[in-house]
């Protein structure tokens, strides 16, 4: 073999090697689009924004609420452009990819014939959970409803993109109780539920954080302490922490297995008067133990088997955490009900729920609003150990609108303010004849055809449609056009959404509470003009953020100078950098 063909060889085989060495080793692996979905394509040439449409705007309450039509890819980009890190939970129940005109992809129907139809699924939910992953805050958990279609495969591509240590659980949803329809070899009767959190473990608390819980126990009284998965353990009981029923005098064994001692313990008057050491598997840490005594929770030995049991303290509670299986029948003991006594409902349920308040036939299968109440209520806050009730809930495959109800319900139930964003495309009219006005009848309690439904739960939506800013020249022209339809954006970033004055330069928007402002200036470079911006935004009372036009992300607070109610931000360029930051992203497949 002359030389020539050796350095051939090798530089052959040191590509062989490079390409061996990047291909992926583990994980999902899928065919990658050949021709981009047109929403992807549209969203890098112009700037996706929000329109209001001010003819279904809603006003009877407080909590502000938002249903955005159009496609998810340009309502979940516009929401980050303003709103990383901002919500709390995020429910969907997107496309099974049945293969019988489920899915559209691209403005087609996926079907079953389609060999590419697994990858074309991936590529379509990838780009989507990646963008709501930024929208997740730290203590955010995301619920995602699947069937046998595509559940292996979303769990792989969840487990890259939200991380196998943030996998909380994939909860198994009984949806049946009657077969009427019977698979072949199998009956179906169950979906599945994954969740993960944004982050599941607290590097301040160095431990897991308790995010879900379903229900409180306060009549706690006493209990074993034993737990036979646990691992076996010395713990000390310090002397006087331990009541025995058995008769006084010095212990060296005793006569369970179970229990070891692993020094002789003194009763006397029926408590031990030497600390009780003691080897058992035990479902309290040594910590937990003294932590324990600390606040009043005394322990009972009632025989010479040393059974430990904690009697606890007044007040004592425990949380008990969602189970995985949520049964649904009501014959069996271990159904499933919410912390309000609300029992989980199966899949026609979803249907009867839909229809009782709008009268359609476009809308199949939406889910039972009573099982997105019972994963929204157990949302809880680790911190404080209480539950959650002021949050915003995200639904980027909205349908129908179940979400937006669980939400206006289990605030009607306890109180909450907690707030929804539902995005749902048009297909059929869903979005304006389903949603809306499913929306419309929780909220008024009056149902389209002007029967009456309910009391009506009060409070405000907002319906916003996907819009773009023209392609221009250069970054400051566009810049420019974004300053002048950014609002509905800030309206949603700042939560304050009625409008009190609009001109060609300026904005002025008032909270539903009337105590806060929002301003927007986009002429900042004429003198008179911002001489009567200023004078307005002076006159109003109460906090004031203003919002002025700026080509370099920097506004010159000293302008308002004197108003300590006043805060001064510039625009857009913020907003305008976030967006090329996603399409870059994106245009590298992160
Ligand atoms: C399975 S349904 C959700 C049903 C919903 N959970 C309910 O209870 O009504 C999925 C919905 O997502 C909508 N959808 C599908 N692709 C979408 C997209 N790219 N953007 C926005 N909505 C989309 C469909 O039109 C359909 O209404």
């Amino acid at each position: 073999m002359d030389e020539y063909n050796i350095n051939d060889l090798l530089k052959k085989i040191n590509e062989l090697e490079f390409e061996i060495k990047s291909l992926k080793k583990y994980g999902l692996v899928w065919d990658k689009e050949n021709t981009k979905e047109q929403v992807v394509l549209d969203c890098e040439k112009y700037i996706p924004v929000l329109e209001q449409d001010k003819s279904r705007k809603i006003i009877l309450g407080k909590d502000n609420n938002i249903l955005i039509e159009g496609d998810n890819y340009h309502s979940l980009m516009a929401l980050n452009m303003i709103a990383k890190e901002s919500i709390d939970i995020i429910y969907i129940d997107p496309p099974y990819n049945t293969g019988n005109s489920d899915f559209i992809y691209n403005d087609k129907f996926i079907d079953f014939e389609d060999g590419y139809r697994h990858s074309k699924w991936l590529n379509f939910l990838s780009k989507r959970l990646k963008m709501a992953k930024e929208l997740l805050s730290e203590d955010g958990i995301i619920f995602i409803s699947i069937d046998d279609n595509e559940q292996a495969n979303l769990k792989i591509l969840c487990d890259s993109i939200f991380g196998t240590n943030n996998f909380v659980t994939q909860f198994v949803w009984e949806k049946a109780q009657h077969f009427g329809r019977q698979k072949i070899n199998f009956y179906s009767n169950c979906e599945y539920i994954l969740c993960y959190a944004k982050k599941l473990f607290s590097s301040e608390f160095n431990k897991l954080k308790e995010l879900l819980v379903e229900k409180i126990k306060t009549d706690l009284t006493d209990a074993p302490l034993y737990n036979a998965s646990n691992k076996s353990n010395i713990i000390i009981f310090p002397s006087g922490s331990v009541k025995f029923n058995i008769a006084d005098g010095v212990y060296t064994e005793t006569n369970n297995d179970s229990y070891e001692l692993v020094e002789p313990v003194s009763v006397k008057n029926s408590l031990n008067n030497s600390p009780l050491k003691i080897k058992f598997k035990s479902r309290w840490s040594q910590d937990t133990v003294n932590e324990e005594i600390k606040k009043g929770t005394i322990f009972l030995v009632k025989s010479k088997g040393f059974a430990i049991r904690a009697i606890y303290h007044e007040g004592k509670k425990s949380n008990e955490s969602p189970r995985q299986i949520i049964f649904t029948n009501s014959n069996n003991s271990l159904c499933t009900y919410s912390r309000f006594k609300e029992k989980v409902g199966v899949n026609e349920e979803g249907s009867s729920d839909l229809n009782r308040l709008v009268n359609q036939n476009i809308f199949t299968y939406p889910k039972p609003t009573s099982l997105i109440k019972y994963l929204i209520s157990l949302m809880f806050d680790y911190k404080q150990d209480i539950y959650k009730k002021d949050f915003v809930v995200l639904d980027f495959f909205a349908g129908s609108g179940t979400t937006g109800q669980a939400v206006l319900e289990l605030n009607k139930e306890d109180g909450g303010h907690r707030r929804f964003i539902l995005c749902t495309n048009n297909e059929n009219n869903i979005c304006s004849d389903v949603t809306y006005q499913r929306l419309k009848t929780v909220i008024t309690g009056i149902r389209p055809d002007g029967s009456k439904y309910s009391e009506g739960i009060p409070s405000n939506l907002y319906y916003f449609k996907t819009s773009f800013i023209a392609d221009h020249q250069n970054s400051d022209q566009i810049k420019y056009c974004l300053v002048e339809k950014v609002d509905a954006l800030l309206c949603i970033l700042e939560n304050i959404f009625d409008e009190v004055e609009r001109n060609e330069y300026s904005s002025h928007y008032i909270s539903s509470d009337k105590t806060r402002h929002m301003f927007i200036y986009s002429e900042y470079f004429n003198e008179i003009k911002f001489h009567e911006f200023k004078q307005r935004v002076l006159n109003a009372s109460g906090n004031k953020i203003v919002y002025i036009f700026s080509s370099d992300n920097y506004v010159d607070a000293r302008i308002f100078e004197g108003d300590k109610g006043i805060e001064v931000k510039p625009i857009p360029s913020k907003i305008y950098e976030i967006y090329k930051e996603i399409v870059e992203d994106i245009k590298r497949g992160q």
